[in-house]
């Protein structure tokens, strides 16, 4: 796949071809004209070699027929790309914990993502219970710190965020920087922000299943938002 990007553009031109072929009764010139007719106009500023097929349409049906048959195929793997890509963007669950937030640290975090190119896709700010809390790191109950953990995440307002992006959960974790301050490389969070560990001011999730069970935790769907950043196109793309 060449691309990361989901352009709204090329999937609506990219529908509105696809309907147009699949309205027609018959495979007749006329329904040729009107395929390739809704291909030119939706291509145009999108695919401009196929959509300059279409300007002589008027003059010669056939000639649109053809352009037609060019688009269908352009059309399916526009699709095939968005789905494709659609699937493969990926998401974490990133907090900033009581420390992070009390330290005036919120913006400086959510800067550090947003200008490495992630996309901001979720957002909250609560104070979890302590039962929240454990629900949260329950894979470390068994850890002789867990009790002070959970006190502590639940200790105060907590910001909790959804990014996406393209190796979002391992890059998350590489700006996030190593568990221990102490050990956490300067230009990371940790590294640059924190002192000792059990105040290191952000959690990320630690792989895929990880970062689905979290973001199922902290968020319900619909406080999920998809949407096209104007940036993306600067940010992905092949050479
Ligand atoms: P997080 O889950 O918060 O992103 O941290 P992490 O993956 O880097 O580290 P993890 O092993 O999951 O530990 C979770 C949090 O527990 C606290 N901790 N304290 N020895 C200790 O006192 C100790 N070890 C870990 C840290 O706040 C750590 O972020
Ligand atoms: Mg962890």
């Amino acid at each position: 796949m060449s691309s990361q990007i989901c352009r709204s553009v090329a999937s609506r031109a990219a529908r509105s071809i696809l309907s147009a072929y699949s309205k027609q009764s018959s495979r007749s010139i006329s329904g040729g004209r009107a395929a390739a007719a809704a291909a030119t106009v939706s291509l145009r500023g999108v695919v401009p070699s196929l959509a300059a097929y279409g300007r002589e349409e008027s003059a010669n049906a056939s000639r649109a027929w053809i352009s037609g048959l060019f688009a269908l195929p352009a059309a399916a793997y526009m699709l095939q790309e968005q789905e494709a890509c659609a699937a493969e963007m990926e998401r974490t669950f990133i907090a900033i914990k009581p420390d992070g937030v009390q330290r005036g640290l919120i913006a400086e975090i959510i800067s550090r993502f947003e200008r490495k190119g992630f996309k901001l896709v979720g957002i909250k700010i609560l104070v979890p219970s302590k039962d929240f809390a454990q629900k949260h790191y329950h894979d470390l109950k068994e850890r002789p710190f867990f009790n002070g953990l959970c006190d502590f995440l639940s200790s105060g307002p907590v910001i909790g965020m959804v990014w996406e992006g393209e190796g979002v959960i391992k890059y998350g974790r590489k700006l996030i920087g190593a568990t221990d301050p102490q050990k956490s490389e300067p230009g990371t969070i940790r590294g640059d922000l924190a002192v000792v560990v059990g105040r290191n001011i952000i959690h990320g999730s630690d792989g895929p299943e990880t970062a689905k069970d979290e973001i199922a935790l902290w968020f319900k769907p619909e406080e999920l938002v998809n949407y096209t950043n104007n940036a993306e196109k600067w940010i992905y793309g092949d050479n």
